[in-house]
């Protein structure tokens, strides 16, 4: 039979496509990926507008047991459900894969993502460079890629996507707040200026939905500034253009 991955877009349960929802509703199995971002409503919404039981699929399931997911997909039809746009951001090549050499058919049905989503902030897409992620700093484990990535897109000008950490056990979810703590304390171990406290940023939350937040303004002012509930992001502006910076007066 088939596997169905279906992107569910960023808001609520609304936002999957009529495709997607012919296809959930064909399904016998409904698998939600569960640990990578985070819809604003719950699964029993999903469960009803759909009118189908939403089986948790957490990383285990996903990373170790796909097996179990994929030999349901030969018999049945299973639906495969991501938040954003299916190979976006986080991809699932590799179930994919995995599904075509069980020779399992799929069909894969798009939605919208971060990744384009974040176009209203008003920086022209094409023009971003290379989209990093930030990890909550441990005592152990303070990684500083984030901040290359921004000195390298900012050395040709792009602008920069930081996706925040998202421990969804643990029900945490990185603030724009606790990302710049974390790139000023970089930046005060590197000294080379990337990410100062004057540095103009911009501070996104909830972007897809009727409240999202977006603030331009320099990191130190976004250190205290609640941006309410998750998921959050930050974007570093590299060379504007004049309809960019038109755009950005609008979040000053
Ligand atoms: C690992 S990515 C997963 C992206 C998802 N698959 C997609 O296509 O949009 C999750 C991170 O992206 C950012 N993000 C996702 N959706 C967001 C939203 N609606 N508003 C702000 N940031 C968001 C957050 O930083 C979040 O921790």
């Amino acid at each position: 039979m088939t596997l169905f991955m279906i992107g569910l877009g960023l808001n609520n349960e609304k936002d999957i496509t009529v495709n997607g929802l012919e296809a959930v509703k064909r399904s016998d199995f409904v698998y939600l990926e569960d640990y990578t971002s985070r819809l604003n409503c719950s699964e029993q919404d999903l469960e009803k507008f759909y009118s189908k039981k939403i089986i948790l699929a957490d990383r285990e399931l996903v990373e170790k047991k796909a097996d179990e997911i994929l030999d349901e997909a030969i018999k049945k039809n299973v639906a495969f459900l991501v938040i954003g746009d299916v190979f976006s951001a986080t991809t699932h090549i590799d179930l994919y894969l995995r599904a075509k050499e069980k020779n399992i058919e799929i069909k894969v049905i798009n939605n919208t993502s971060i990744l384009n989503a974040v176009g209203i902030a008003g920086l022209e897409l094409y023009k971003y460079g290379k989209t990093t992620s930030l990890p909550f700093f441990e005592k152990s484990f303070r990684p500083e890629t984030p901040y290359d990535v921004i000195k390298d897109n900012k050395k040709l000008g792009l602008h920069t996507l930081i996706l925040l950490d998202i421990k969804k056990d643990q029900n945490k979810f990185m603030t724009v707040s606790q990302a710049v703590e974390q790139l000023l304390r970089i930046e005060k171990k590197r000294r080379k200026k990337v990410f100062t406290e004057d540095t103009m940023i911009i501070g996104c939350a909830r972007i897809g939905s009727d409240d999202f937040k977006i603030k331009f303004r320099k990191s130190k002012e976004l250190l205290n500034e609640d941006f309410g509930e998750p998921l959050h992001c930050l974007v570093i502006p590299g060379k504007l253009h004049f309809m960019e910076e038109k755009m950005l007066e609008l979040w000053k």
